[in-house]
């Protein structure tokens, strides 16, 4: 499936400028419904007739497809006739929208359904990627257990309670649109405990064993977003934390992601984030990501810029590869990210959420005991490990920095057609595979190269 770039009507003029438009409609058309959501976009060309468009779009209604946009222009292409893009509604269904194309193929020539363009630089093979913030919507409930169903070993398998509560956050995440504030939960005075058991270990390590980025930023998160041992901070505050800080931003999920829909998230600064937490009984032990997880190891460091860039090329690095590239970048997560390690001042710290969230872990890492091996993405990312016990092997990285560009210089090999880049003002992943994407590209580096110049002219000024 092609990759798709988005369609919409700001940006119909400018596509059109490259011959693209109705090749990458038909893309948006072909990729939507595959996805199984979201809204479908179809163009055609409809030869100007009195009433051609009404008796076209009786087609739609005749098989009960809504359409929430609709919009004509001159056709540049062929004379005489109009461009009609028409988006139908997300409820669509995927045989009503073929056989509504079928019926477009057999009108002949008063309604022309367009194919792609045979010269697409982007291949076939390319898997379906999000280009649109809202585009995660699609995938975000694509989980791979749901959330209330436990695995017999699940220490709370048995527990009615909390089999129920779990349900009760797997439903707050199945109904979560892009957009929405996370609804705030009141968490019991069990769970509360169980949070402060963890919290109460763990604070006391990080001083001396975690990074010294975390622990620039965890003061802060006690100080703006309720972490303390008595409370379990919400995650829509801790998301507007992340926010202002980096762009990240926290969305819920109700279980387990595959890794290809988890690591296109990152790549709009989006972490999936688990709202439950941990059953009571054994709260030094989850089989599964919970919330003391992601608020103790995950969330303090997607506040630094540099992991948080860090992170994001993850993301980037995942959109359309290879399922074996995937497991490749998978594995490259899970020893930086997950299980990390990095040197500052000639000792070891941890950076990885699983070290951070986990007393015994955090411990064992520094110690002796494990091997540690310098991160190298090429060596890291074939590593085998294991899931239920502490890891045999960490990666150890001289700082997020030069992780990063390790990272993206690996990445940078992976085999796809095309580059991509994230837009942060319009929340979109811009396809470079053209010259008038690339040609924007070097504009707006362009203009960072000078208001760059302006600033280093400045401090010179003031430095006299
Ligand atoms: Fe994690």
């Amino acid at each position: 499936m092609a990759p798709v770039p988005p369609v919409s009507s700001a940006h119909l003029e400018e596509m059109d400028k490259d011959g693209d438009l109705l090749r990458y409609a038909m893309d948006s058309y072909i990729a939507d419904k595959k996805s199984g959501t979201g809204n479908a976009n179809i163009i055609f060309t409809l030869k100007e007739k009195p009433g051609a468009l009404a008796e076209t779009l009786r087609i739609f209604q005749d098989h009960s497809v809504n359409l929430v946009h609709i919009e004509s222009r001159p056709s540049k292409r062929y004379a005489g006739s109009y461009e009609i893009l028409v988006e139908c509604a997300e409820d669509a269904e995927q045989k009503q929208l073929e056989a509504v194309i079928e019926l477009f193929k057999k009108k002949g020539e008063n309604v022309l359904v367009h194919d792609r363009d045979a010269n697409s630089k982007i291949e076939d093979s390319v898997p379906w990627f999000p280009t649109r913030i809202s585009d995660i919507d699609q995938f975000a409930n694509r989980v791979l257990s749901y959330g209330s169903e436990l695995d017999s070993d699940h220490p709370g398998f048995t527990d009615q309670v909390y089999r129920e509560r779990r349900k009760e956050f797997a439903d707050i995440a199945f109904n979560y649109k892009h957009g929405e504030k996370i609804p705030r939960v009141e968490y019991t005075p069990a769970e509360v405990a169980t949070w402060r058991v963890i919290y109460e270990q763990l604070v006391h390590l990080y001083p001396t064993h975690a990074c010294k980025e975390f622990n620039y930023i965890f003061p802060l998160l006690q100080q703006n977003c309720g972490y303390n041992a008595d409370n379990i901070p919400q995650l829509q505050d801790v998301s507007d934390f992340l926010k202002d800080c980096t762009g990240f931003t926290l969305r819920p999920v109700a279980g387990l992601l595959s890794s290809r829909d988890f690591l296109a998230g990152l790549a709009f600064r989006v972490f999936h984030s688990t709202q439950y937490i941990r059953h009571g009984s054994v709260p030094d032990y989850t089989p599964e990501p919970d919330v003391c997880h992601e608020l103790l190891g995950h969330v303090p460091l997607f506040a630094d810029p540099d992991f948080a860039q860090f992170s994001q090329e993850f993301g980037l690095a995942s959109l359309g590869a290879s399922d074996e590239m995937i497991l490749k970048l998978a594995t490259l997560y899970w020893f930086t990210v997950e299980f990390g390690l990095c040197m500052q001042d000639g000792n070891r710290k941890a950076f990885g959420a699983g070290l951070l969230s986990s007393f015994g872990e955090l411990q064992y890492c520094l110690s002796d005991k494990p091997e540690v091996l310098p991160f190298d993405p090429t060596v890291t990312s074939v590593q085998e490990y294991p899931i239920t016990e502490f890891q045999p092997t960490y990666f150890l990285a001289d700082s997020f920095a030069s992780a990063k560009a390790k990272l993206a210089s690996w990445a940078a090999s992976i085999p796809r057609p095309f580059q991509v880049r994230y837009n942060s003002y319009t929340q979109r992943v811009e396809i470079l595979d053209k010259a008038s994407s690339v040609q924007r590209l070097a504009r707006d580096i362009r203009s960072d190269l000078s208001t760059l110049e302006v600033a280093i002219g400045k401090l010179a000024v003031n430095e006299k």
